[in-house]
């Protein structure tokens, strides 16, 4: 058994029936014991304002949400698309945890990418525009299995468990891909 590892879930979607949320809950469900996962909620962060950088404190659901990712070893992303990218919502939550300048609490942190979409490409254009921010924020993302995940619409039961086996599969093994990432690539 590998070093147990705590991952922070960034859920793009405010939506109290959100797909991708309940993708994430299965996703933690189904991931080895070694790995534990906080939701941390980026609903309540005010628009990033870099006149914010010079205030001191911090607004206050700013120093919340950076001590949260600052405490996990690993990020996950779960992202709907919106118009062919991620949700603003999402971009601010980045924007908030790379700044002041110089203090990103992303910085290193080992990270994946799940984009979930009631249409037919999984969200492909979110998860890669997400990507390309990460990048920046130096954080070594899991390459595969890719997550592009179509479809959303049908893919839970009522109670919000997952109606096939074969997506349960699917989701296990990158839960699986996940937990050797964050092991190979944590500091
Ligand atoms: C969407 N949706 C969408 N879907 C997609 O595949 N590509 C897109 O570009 C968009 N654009 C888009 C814009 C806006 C403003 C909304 C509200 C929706 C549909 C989207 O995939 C769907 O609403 C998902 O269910 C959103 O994810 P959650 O909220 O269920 O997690």
């Amino acid at each position: 058994m590998s070093k147990p590892a705590k991952v922070a879930v960034i859920v793009g979607s405010l939506r109290k029936d959100s797909f991708n949320r309940k993708a994430a809950y299965a996703i933690a469900a189904l991931a080895p014991a070694n790995l534990s996962f906080e939701f941390v909620e980026i609903g309540d962060l005010p628009l990033y304002d870099q006149d914010y950088d010079a205030l001191n404190p911090q607004p206050a659901p700013y120093v919340a949400f950076r001590d949260k990712i600052k405490a996990a070893d690993a990020v996950l992303f779960m992202t709907p698309e919106y118009n062919r990218s991620v949700p603003g919502v999402l971009k601010n939550a980045i924007d908030v945890g790379s700044r002041p300048w110089g203090q990103s609490v992303f910085n290193g942190k080992p990270a994946a990418v799940v984009s979930l979409s009631i249409g037919a490409i999984g969200g492909f254009g979110a998860n890669n525009h997400l990507r390309q921010s990460l990048t920046f924020l130096n954080m070594p993302t899991l390459a595969n299995p890719e997550m592009y995940v179509g479809g959303a619409g049908d893919m839970f039961a009522e109670d919000g468990s997952l109606k096939k086996d074969d997506t349960k599969k699917f989701f296990k093994s990158f839960a699986d891909a996940f937990a050797a990432w964050i092991e190979k690539t944590r500091a």
